[in-house]
């Protein structure tokens, strides 16, 4: 039996926005240079600092975002890791509270993190469909993100799973590999036309715009040195920082895991205080917003940025304006909470509340339709009218859900 979300009387969603908790980071978890999964761990955390420009009216003056392109150390993302960074360190976190708890007056055995959902915030390397790429990368799920801007996105396509864990209705979503490959082999197949910088390149920069706005300490513990050095180190993909958030959406709670670029300044001491994440992106240079198609463009380029900077709390985003052959121009701030607004202004072709209304609405309905035992799957055609939500026979629970967290669960 298929249940269906109607995406088609999206009226039903406008006005203002239901309540939505601030996402707090509980735990975090890294990646290291050989892209070996840390639980816990926050050595790949980078601290910002924005790229430096030579003098104005030097020839060279702008940061060259193609050096550096043939040693590239890029990850090997061709494995299907499905929820497995996230729910080993979900289990590291619950197992060291365990401990703590013990060691305390009181002992409580069996803490677990109660959520209604849990999955990734996805939206970075895997999630952007309509770009040719040659290789995904980062996070392995499709998400919450991919509901989030769905109303506004008539192109995005996606299948998710999603699965029930034990009596407790935690609804464990990831995203379904299969389809995916599928999809990439169809992108992979369009070749650059000639002059046209390959996708690999434009992959690249963004990752070299990283590697040139961050560094690997607080800016206390930096020297010139570490600054000037930046320019030529090896840009490598490895290391990723994912954070591990509390959110809730409407009813719904969740448990979120994402990359997150890099901080401004330190993270505070305190865990209730919210941490300066900035998200990097970089952009080609803008566009005559007063000619509609540009600004429908550019719209669409914001909706993917407000989406996944919102949904792990982070406030800022520092876009690299480039040229078209990777030159980068200027840094602009963008506040990840006044994007909606600015949208409003403008060509106003998406409503964060919208958004934010139907996800709370689809995760509600997402909560009440899987339950029990099985696979559901998640699915939305190109252009659809609907999101699709069905039980699966190619899957089992125990594909999702890796052995070593049932046993811990159990
Ligand atoms: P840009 O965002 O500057 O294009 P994120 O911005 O999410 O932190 O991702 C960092 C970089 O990963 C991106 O930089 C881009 O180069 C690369 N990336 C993003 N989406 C990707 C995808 N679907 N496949 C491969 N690489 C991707
Ligand atoms: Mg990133
Ligand atoms: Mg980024």
């Amino acid at each position: 039996m298929t249940s269906t979300f109607d995406l088609t009387q999206l009226d039903r969603f406008a006005g203002t926005s239901t309540s939505i908790r601030r996402p707090r980071e509980f735990t975090r978890f890294s990646y290291d240079d050989t892209h070996t999964l840390k639980p816990l761990s926050a050595e790949s955390l980078s601290y910002y600092y924005p790229p430096v420009f030579g003098a104005p009216g030097l020839e060279e003056h702008r940061p060259d975002l193609s050096v550096g392109f043939k040693t590239f150390r890029q990850r090997d993302d061709s494995v299907d890791e499905h929820l497995d960074g996230l729910l080993d360190t979900l289990q590291a976190y619950e197992e060291a509270l365990l401990v703590k708890v013990e060691g305390g007056e009181h002992e409580v055995a069996n803490v677990r993190l109660k959520a209604d959902v849990v999955t990734w915030r996805g939206g970075d390397a895997q999630n952007r469909k309509s770009e040719h790429r040659s290789k995904g990368g980062g996070e392995l799920m499709l998400t919450t993100l991919q509901i989030l801007t769905v109303a506004f996105d008539d192109f995005s396509d996606f299948e998710m799973n999603a699965t029930c864990f034990q009596v407790r209705h935690d609804p464990f979503i990831e995203e379904n590999q299969a389809y995916k490959a599928a999809q990439r082999r169809s992108q992979n197949s369009q070749q650059p036309r000639r002059g046209e910088v390959s996708q690999e390149m434009m992959q690249y920069w963004g990752y070299k715009f990283e590697s040139i706005s961050t560094l690997p300490t607080p800016w206390a513990e930096t020297t010139r040195a570490d600054i000037e050095g930046r320019e030529t180190l090896i840009v490598s993909n490895n290391p990723q920082y994912c954070s591990m958030v509390r959110t809730g959406i409407g009813v719904t709670s969740l448990i979120l895991a994402g990359e997150v670029d890099c901080v401004l300044g330190e993270k505070p001491e305190r865990a209730d205080q919210p941490i300066p994440w900035i998200e990097l992106k970089t952009s080609a240079e803008p566009v005559n917003l007063s000619n509609h198609r540009e600004a429908v463009r550019y719209e669409r380029k914001l909706l993917r940025y407000w989406a996944q900077s919102f949904l792990l709390g982070v406030p800022k985003i520092m876009v690299g304006y480039r040229t078209p052959d990777g030159f980068l121009n200027r840094i602009v701030e963008l506040e990840t909470q006044r994007i909606p607004a600015q949208v409003k202004r403008g060509a106003h072709t998406w409503d964060g509340n919208l958004c934010i209304n139907l996800t709370a609405a689809f995760l509600e309905f997402l909560t009440q339709t899987v339950v029990g035992n099985g696979v559901w799957r998640i699915r939305r055609w190109k252009n659809g009218g609907m999101i699709e939500v069905f039980k699966t026979e190619e899957l089992v629970m125990e594909d999702i859900l890796k052995q070593s967290f049932r046993t811990h669960r159990e």
